[in-house]
């Protein structure tokens, strides 16, 4: 019988550069609140956020892909010939089919690499590296782009009191690649699909049509969002996965120097460090004041921006942890690039 080749891949992965594309037209709390009974005051109270971005008609899903994915591979010292794989996770491409990836991966000029989007809401950027590590260690690939990229503001309905002034756009990306040591901790992931429509698109696509005797209704297929509930969630089993996550890395929270998590709301980033009891010196990602939830993009922007600020040191341990619509969770220690 013959035997199939096997593929053999390198003993470790790693994050080994990160870029991000921050859209230019920045939104004040004051313009959304008119439209929502709202005041400055409250949002900034019960979500952290004071101001976050929205993508101009230029700033496509597809343009913001690239330029973040241009910087990643700039800092890692990866040329586009090298990618053998780009992942996006992404709810906001607004075409069904082809996805993204195939015209990020071209408009970037690798050779042809494999290119797919993957739909796990703001979990979807923990989910792509995860995918991506296990590529680069299984042989499947050499280097792999992860992208995380959101532009929610096509999706969110300004009168919604409960989603208009969270939601927001932007892009991340990584060079996921082969590394002497680990760089990429085991993922702890799931979901819990019981509470699918806590956050969901409102419409499907045959709302969008119409039916046969009323065609054509125009909606757009909006998000909607049960925001207690989900906020409860996550505020208490999202830092049980996160402890989860440093124990399969090995890491005690004492050893941790960077938490990420998915910038949905100040008060859970904050009711998730005081659960997992992390001691005063781990900094703590914050980006969500001035960036909103950019969904899948905001681990890779609240990284970058520690980074650059110089909260965050090449080598540092990070935990990421993401969750979202699903609801689906995914989290990892990693090594900061
Ligand atoms: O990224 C995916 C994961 N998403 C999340 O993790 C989001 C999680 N959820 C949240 O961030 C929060 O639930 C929100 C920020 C969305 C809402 O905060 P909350 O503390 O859960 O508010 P609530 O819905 O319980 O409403 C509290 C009060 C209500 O008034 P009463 O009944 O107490 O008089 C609401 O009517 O606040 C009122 N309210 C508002 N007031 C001003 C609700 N929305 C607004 C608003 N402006 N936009």
């Amino acid at each position: 019988m013959v035997a199939i080749a096997g593929s053999p891949g390198a003993p470790h992965a790693a994050i080994l550069g990160l870029g991000v594309f921050r859209p230019s037209r920045v939104v004040p709390n004051a313009e959304v609140i008119a439209a929502i009974d709202s005041s400055d005051e409250w949002i900034q109270q019960r979500s952290g956020i004071r101001q976050r971005r929205w993508a101009t008609p230029e700033e496509t899903v597809q343009m913001m892909s690239v330029a973040a994915s241009r910087e990643a591979l700039e800092r890692a010292g990866i040329a586009p010939a090298q990618v053998d794989c780009v992942v996006v996770a992404t709810v906001s491409h607004l075409l069904q089919t082809p996805a993204v990836a195939t015209a990020v991966a071209h408009e970037l000029g690798t050779e042809n690499a494999a290119a797919f989007d993957i739909s796990a809401a703001c979990a979807g950027f923990c989910h792509g590296i995860s995918l991506a590590a296990d590529m680069v260690r299984g042989g499947s690939a050499g280097h792999v782009l992860v992208i995380g990229v959101e532009r929610l503001s096509d999706l969110t309905d300004l009168h919604d009191r409960g989603t208009a002034f969270i939601f927001a756009d932007g892009a991340g990306a990584a060079v996921v690649g082969p590394s002497e040591t680990p760089g990429i901790g085991p993922v702890v992931w799931g979901s819990d699909g019981e509470q699918f429509d806590l956050i969901r698109q409102r419409e499907d696509w045959r709302d969008v049509v119409g039916t046969p005797t009323e065609p054509g209704s125009g909606v757009m297929p909006h998000l909607v969002m049960q925001g207690n509930p989900v906020f409860r969630w996550a505020s208490f089993a999202m830092a049980k996965v996160g402890q989860q996550a440093l124990d399969r890395a090995g890491v005690s929270a004492d050893q941790l120097d960077v938490f990420v998590p998915h910038q949905a709301n100040m008060r859970i980033i904050d009711a998730m460090a005081r659960s997992m009891k992390l001691p005063e010196r781990v900094r703590i990602a914050r980006d969500i004041a001035d960036q909103g939830n950019t969904s899948a993009a905001s681990i890779p922007l609240a990284l970058h921006r520690m980074i650059d600020e110089g909260e965050a040191h090449s080598g540092d341990l990070a935990l990421l942890i993401a969750f979202g619509a699903g609801l689906a969770y995914a989290a990892q220690v990693v090594t900061v690039p």
